[in-house]
């Protein structure tokens, strides 16, 4: 259960919002905040509340109906039979209640979690828009961290971008139909003085991967393709340390999976102070 919490909060909930256009220019004092984002992440909070208690819940229930179930299958008398036929149904009708409503309350409908996949296998995690391929090609040669199965990687490399992609493979999202060519790495590799000319791209980093990719990464500009401030894709010290030592040139929409706010932004190096 707490992995459907996690995967609420990382992968995002949907609720059928699409992401605004938006300007060159951040209007907020933070380039990382944005309306559209601060009022997603209150209803994440609600979501994930309402999962909270229906866990608490429905847990003990099945808990207490496994426990029947696997005594069942300790015992051969007779006796027994009917009393177990019943529980090992109830168990099996409770699991599917719960499965249908954890994605209910996760994705917003079934249908919403069969639509992600569908989405994520063409796309990864976010989607792209010609703007920003475009965008990414103007900035190439390119070294992608964290690429997943590389569907960006792929359509990048089919637009005609120089790109090299890495993953550590901990912990990609599920196989996908579409793949690109992955090499295995970690930000490591951007210690390699061969790769500290291209532009660093990273999209729909998790936990700190991408604060790590910025202790080894040595070139002056970053392309990162998330949420904002508060979003899933890094903390608070992943965006104090954005908005300290790079500056935002450009921000582009991207296309996220319903509910998702991702946007790219383009960073440049401060430079550094005498
Ligand atoms: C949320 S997935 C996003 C994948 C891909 N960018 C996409 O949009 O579909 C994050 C990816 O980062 C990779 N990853 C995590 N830590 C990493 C690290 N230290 N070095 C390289 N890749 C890492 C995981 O294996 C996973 O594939």
């Amino acid at each position: 259960m707490r992995q459907v919490v996690a995967r609420a909060l990382t992968c995002v909930v949907a609720t059928g919002s699409m992401p605004p256009v938006v300007c060159d220019a951040p209007t907020t004092s933070s380039p990382f905040t944005y309306p559209e984002l601060t009022a997603a992440i209150a209803q994440r909070r609600e979501k994930e509340d309402h999962l909270r208690s229906y866990v608490k819940k429905v847990g003990p229930v099945l808990q207490g109906l496994r426990q029947t179930v696997a005594k069942c299958g300790a015992s051969a008398a007779e006796s027994e039979g009917k009393r177990c036929e019943s529980a090992r149904r109830e168990y099996t009708e409770l699991v599917k209640r719960v499965q249908r409503e954890t994605a209910e309350l996760t994705w917003g409908s079934e249908d919403a979690q069969a639509r992600r996949a569908e989405f994520t296998s063409v796309y990864g995690c976010t989607g792209w828009t010609e703007e920003a391929l475009a965008l990414i090609k103007e900035n190439s040669p390119i070294v992608e961290l964290g690429a997943g199965w590389g569907q960006w990687e792929a359509e990048l490399r089919r637009s005609g971008v120089d790109i090299v992609a890495y993953d550590n493979l901990s912990s990609r999202p599920r196989s996908s139909a579409r793949k690109g060519q992955v090499h295995r790495g970690d930000e490591r590799v951007l210690d390699s003085w061969l790769l500290q000319d291209r532009t660093l791209l990273v999209v729909y980093p998790e936990g700190k991967l991408l604060e790590r990719c910025l202790r080894h990464y040595r070139g002056d500009v970053l392309i990162y393709v998330g949420e904002g401030r508060g979003g899933v894709n890094g903390g608070t010290s992943l965006f104090d340390l954005l908005e300290a030592e790079w500056d935002v040139v450009k921000v582009l929409p991207v296309k996220p999976f319903e509910g998702g706010h991702e946007r790219l932004w383009v960073c440049r190096r401060k430079p550094k102070s005498a």
